[in-house]
C-alpha cells in the first residue's frame, strides 16, 4: 500500500510518501514496517518566534502558502511526476491521508482540504488520521533502502532499523500539546481487517500543561527563543542539575497522570529571587528543570510498563528528541526494550501520518473525521 500523507496540525507544513512493507505472523503483527519514500517538512518556527508562540490564523496562512510546494517536493523526492504537470494519480498511490485532529483547527483544515482535493482529482480514497496515532506509528517507520527486507540504506533519509515490535507495548507520547501514556495490543487477523493492526488504550495523561509546553515556557523564562525545548536541552548540558531542587509534580500520585504547570511556576519564582542571572546560573536552572521533567516522565513510564507487563516501551513525540530523556528512560527500563524513532520522525512530520494510515491506527473515542474523496 502506497500513501501520500499530509500534516499541518501546528507549525510544520509536511508531506510524505510511504509504503507498507514487511511480513506478518499468522497470529499477529510480526515485523511489519512502513518505508519512507520521501518526507518533506517546512517549518514555520522562525515566523512564530516573533510572537513567541503560534497564532493559529498566522500558521494557517503560512500552510496555504507552502502546502502545494511541499506536496510537489514530496512526490518528486519519491520519484513521482510533479502534480502541476500531471493531474492523474501517480499510478502506484493507493490513498491520500491527512492529520485531521487534534491540533489548531484553522491549520488542520489546510492539510485536510489539500488531501481531499487530491483524492477527489485522483479518484483515490481519503484517509483521516489522528495526529497522536501518527506519533505512535512513527515507531514503525523505516528508511527507503531498508524495511523489513533488511537491505542497506543510503537514500539520505534517517537510518531506521527494522524493529520486531513486542506486545503488549506501552507508548509515552510527549509533544508540545500532549503528554500521554498508551497501551498497545496487537489484534488478531480477523479483527484487524476491520479495525487496524493494533488496539490502543489510554493509561494516563497530563492534567494541565504538556511536557513540551513546560520545556517551552521555562525556556522563555530563561530568555531562549521559541520553541525553546531543544535550546533548553542544549543549555542544560553546561549546567548542574543538582543546583535547584524543583518539584516533581504528581510523581507519587499512584496513577499515571501528569501535571507540569506547577513546575513552570516554581522556576518563575526561583528566577525572581535572583538578581544576577549569569549564564552559569541559567544553565543550572535549565539542567535542574529538565531533570525534574525527565524524572516524572521516567517514573510514570516505568510504572506503566510494570503495571501492564509491557514487552516493549515506545518513546515518541517532539520531546522524545531530548537526549537526557532517552538516556534516563533507557537506563530505568533495564532489560525492557525501548524503541525511539529517529529524532526527525519524533517531531511533527507527515511520514508518521502515512504510517498510521497504513497500519490503520486509530484513537479510541476520537472522531477521526470522515473518510471519502
Ligand atoms: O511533536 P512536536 O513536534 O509538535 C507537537 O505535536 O506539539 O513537539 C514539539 C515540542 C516542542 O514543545 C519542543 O520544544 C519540544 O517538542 N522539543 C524538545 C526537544 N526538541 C523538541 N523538548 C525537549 N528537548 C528537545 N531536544
Ligand atoms: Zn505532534
Amino acid at each position: 500500500m502506497h500513501v501520500l500523507a499530509i500534516e499541518t496540525s501546528c507549525d510544520e507544513t509536511a508531506a510524505a510518501v510511504v509504503e507498507g512493507a514487511g511480513r506478518r505472523r499468522e497470529s499477529g503483527v510480526g515485523n511489519v514496517a512502513v518505508r519512507v519514500l520521501s518526507s518533506v517538512v517546512a517549518s514555520q518556527a522562525d515566523l512564530h518566534a516573533r510572537t513567541a508562540g503560534v497564532v493559529p490564523e498566522v500558521a494557517a496562512r503560512a500552510h496555504v502558502e507552502a502546502i502545494t510546494f511541499v506536496i510537489d517536493d514530496a512526490l518528486r523526492a519519491a520519484g513521482l511526476a510533479p502534480t502541476s504537470h500531471q493531474l492523474p494519480a501517480p499510478s502506484f498511490l493507493d490513498a491520500v491521508a491527512a492529520a485531521t485532529e487534534p491540533g489548531l483547527r484553522p491549520a488542520l483544515v489546510v492539510g485536510e482540504t489539500a488531501a481531499r482535493a487530491l483524492a477527489l482529482a485522483w479518484e483515490k480514497p481519503f484517509l483521516p488520521v489522528n495526529h497522536l496515532a501518527g506519533h505512535i506509528a512513527a515507531a514503525w517507520l523505516v528508511s527507503r533502502g531498508q524495511g523489513a527486507l533488511g537491505l542497506g540504506h543510503g537514500d539520505g533519509l534517517p537510518n531506521q532499523p527494522v524493529v520486531e515490535h513486542r506486545f503488549p507495548a506501552v507508548a509515552l507520547v510527549v509533544s508540545g500539546g500532549h503528554t500521554q501514556l498508551w497501551k498497545l495490543e496487537e489484534r488478531r487477523r480477523k479483527q484487524e481487517e476491520r479495525a487496524g493492526l493494533f488496539a490502543l488504550r489510554l493509561l494516563g495523561q497530563t492534567r494541565d500543561d504538556a511536557a513540551g509546553e513546560a520545556f517551552d515556557k521555562i525556556a522563555r523564562l530563561l530568555g531562549l527563543p521559541y520553541p525553546g525545548g531543544a535550546a533548553l536541552a542544549t543549555l542544560a548540558e553546561r549546567g548542574d542539575a543538582c543546583e535547584f531542587s524543583f518539584p516533581r509534580p504528581m510523581a507519587d500520585s499512584g496513577d499515571l497522570d501528569f501535571s507540569f504547570s506547577g513546575l513552570k511556576t516554581a522556576v518563575y519564582y526561583a528566577l525572581r529571587e535572583i538578581k544576577e542571572q549569569s549564564e552559569k546560573l541559567k544553565a543550572d536552572v535549565a539542567a535542574s528543570a529538565q531533570e525534574a521533567i525527565v524524572d516524572v516522565l521516567v517514573r510514570k513510564t516505568v510504572q506503566a510498563a510494570a503495571q501492564e507487563d509491557a514487552a516493549e516501551v515506545i518513546l515518541t513525540g517532539g520531546v522524545a528528541a531530548n537526549a537526557r530523556l532517552r538516556t534516563r528512560l533507557s537506563e530505568a527500563l533495564g532489560s525492557r526494550p525501548l524503541v525511539v524513532p529517529h529524532p526527525q520522525y519524533c517531531t511533527d512530520n507527515a511520514a508518521m501520518i502515512g504510517a498510521a494510515a497504513v497500519l490503520g491506527l486509530t484513537i479510541p473515542n476520537a472522531s477521526p473525521g470522515t473518510p471519502g474523496r
